[in-house]
């Protein structure tokens, strides 16, 4: 019987990485449902349209085919059968996908990729409404936190690394104004499920809360 993992919270608490580790070592299949907004705050920007012109954005999902395939065991994400992962993780795609998955339609385009990918499969899934609405009978669900401070300084750090010019201060606000955000759409908000594990992580290290969250989902497992 396929089973899931939901893993819910606001951007920077370790979501991913902790999912991808658990991927591994479960050996689930990895869904990272954010990346599924952000090609379409993609896409739509390419397209010149503006997010907070709902009824264009609505329009432009008219023929457009969003895929999710997994290419050596790596989750990519495929706008009409282009390879659009690599594109997807700027501050300015990452305000675009927020502001388009408070759209209703969008969310229920997105809703069959996801679902049909955890009926196929044993999943760990991560994202901001797994445990609430697309998988509601998840079998572990978990709700990670952290503050926005520390996780504004994890994400600074990530897009250093890659080169990116942004501030810290500027990750902060964005980090704050999209928790915002999230928090307050009338469509799914960021909200932990009544039956999740909250688990903060603020002021761990990775590893710690990788430590954590095994002994979590290791014991709930272990419950049957
Ligand atoms: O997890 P992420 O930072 O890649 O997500 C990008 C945006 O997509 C996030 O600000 C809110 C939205 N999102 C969502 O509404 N529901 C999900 N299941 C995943 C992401």
């Amino acid at each position: 019987m396929n089973y899931a993992i939901a893993i819910d919270g606001p951007a920077g608490a370790g979501k991913s990485t902790i999912a991808k580790i658990l991927a591994k070592e479960l050996e689930l299949i990895y869904v990272d449902t954010g990346a599924l907004y952000r090609s379409i705050g993609y896409f739509v920007t390419q397209q010149g349209i503006d997010t907070a012109d709902t009824a264009a954005v609505v329009a432009s999902l008219e023929g457009l085919k969003v895929e999710l395939r997994y290419v050596e065991g790596v989750q990519r994400v495929f706008v009409n059968g282009e390879d659009v992962s690599d594109y997807i993780r700027t501050p300015a795609i990452s305000m675009a996908a927020s502001a388009v998955s408070a759209i209703p339609a969008v969310r229920a385009f997105l809703l069959d990729t996801q679902r049909d990918i955890a009926a196929a499969n044993s999943v760990v899934m991560d994202g901001r409404d797994i445990g609430t609405t697309i998988l509601p009978d998840a079998r572990i669900k978990i709700f990670l936190t952290a503050s926005p401070e520390s996780r504004a300084k994890r994400r600074f750090d990530e897009l250093q690394e890659k080169g990116d010019p942004a501030t810290y201060d500027e990750v902060l606000a964005d980090m704050i104004k999209r928790d915002y955000d999230d928090t307050h759409r009338e469509i799914s908000p960021l909200k932990q499920a009544e039956d999740a594990i909250p688990v903060d992580t603020s002021g761990e290290t990775l590893e710690q809360s990788v430590v954590r969250m095994k002994e979590i989902v290791y014991s709930r497992l272990a419950e049957g």
